[in-house]
């Protein structure tokens, strides 16, 4: 032996599969995941959506039997988003306020069916609104914080009243946690949680997901002055301290993988429940690099996903969720 070679070698616990999950530092369960989900109206429809490749929209029967699945996979939690027809699109999105709109009657059916299942619910107007923006637009095109925020209390409230387990505010306007929360408090929906999306970016990870609510060829414009710049991570920080001053119970990074930075400081800074959005786009790369045969999907999924525990997530919503969990369940 020469004093070159190591006798400290970092190898040697890898060595064996039984010494690789021994010293494992992170673990990823069906119950780090949360399933987001397409409604169409109709029943026993199923629509695929051809940016999404092995995503489809499902009428609300679909979607239960796609509860009682997550359910019998360990996935604690579903996300639900409605494709809206263009005739109930309007200017004001006052769609999302009906009592018995898609949402609703999605969240009501999955409560009767499978209550087990906690229900996740978007706040945001762009699947009613014809111009696609998340909020009311005035004159010069400027998406309106403060009457934005009026309607997204009833949004949440008509989601709350239906049956949601968390209220989740994708639309990054200012001052909305607060006001949702004392809202809902109001009606004595204590046990109702907010995940806030504290740390939404403008992003051109989307574009897969506008197809599945139909609001893609709608959108004018930009989101640029409502979510956040790419170039910003100290501003992610002042969101998420807002949001958690304002009652928010746990916070979201939005995209994904391209912000892991901005999990690990939120997480590093704050120490409170951190999910990641695994979004449209991100899922329609990797399933594109599996079609061009550069990657080999089971194992690009799961790396993934391990990324965002290991960055200090509690969760991810994943549209991967559900072969996620039947890899992880053998
Ligand atoms: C609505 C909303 C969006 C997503 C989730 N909620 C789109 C957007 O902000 O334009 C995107 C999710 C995805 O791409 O998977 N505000």
């Amino acid at each position: 032996m020469t004093a070159a070679y190591p006798a400290l070698r970092l190898r040697r616990t890898r060595s064996s599969g039984w010494s690789r999950r021994l010293h494992a530092e992170t673990v990823l369960t069906p119950a780090d995941l949360i399933w987001p989900m397409f409604i169409v109206g109709g029943e026993g429809v199923e629509q695929p959506i051809d940016s999404l490749p092995g995503v489809s929209r499902w009428s609300v029967d679909g979607i239960v039997a796609r509860a009682k699945e997550a359910h019998d996979l360990g996935i604690p939690c579903v996300a639900l988003f409605p494709f809206t027809p263009a005739e109930l699109k309007t200017d004001d999105g006052r769609e999302a306020l009906n009592p018995d709109n898609l949402m609703c009657r999605a969240i009501r059916a999955i409560k009767d069916a499978v209550p087990e299942v906690g229900v996740l619910t978007d706040v945001a107007l762009d699947p009613y609104t014809s111009h696609g923006h998340d909020g009311l637009v005035d004159a010069a095109g400027y998406v309106v914080n403060d009457s934005t925020a009026d309607l997204l209390i009833q949004q949440a409230l008509n989601q709350a009243r239906a049956g949601a387990d968390i209220i989740a505010p994708s639309d990054m306007m200012d001052g909305r946690i607060g006001m949702i929360r004392s809202a809902l408090e109001g009606e004595g929906a204590h046990n109702v949680q907010i995940m806030s999306y504290a740390a939404k970016y403008a992003s051109g990870f989307y574009g897969p997901f506008r197809d599945a609510v139909g609001s893609r060829g709608l959108l004018k414009g930009d989101k640029k002055t409502y979510q956040m710049d790419a170039s910003n991570a100290e501003e992610a920080l002042r969101e998420v301290a807002l949001d958690l001053a304002e009652g928010a119970d746990s916070v979201m990074v939005k995209p994904g993988l391209p912000y892991l930075d901005i999990i690990v400081r939120v997480k590093t800074r704050f120490e409170v429940p951190v999910f990641a959005y695994q979004v449209s786009g991100e899922y329609a790369m990797l399933e594109a690099s599996v079609a061009a045969g550069a990657g080999e999907r089971d194992a690009l999924v799961l790396e993934t996903l391990m990324a965002f525990k290991r960055a200090g997530c509690s969760g991810v919503l994943t549209y991967h969720a559900a072969h996620a969990a039947r890899l992880l369940n053998g």
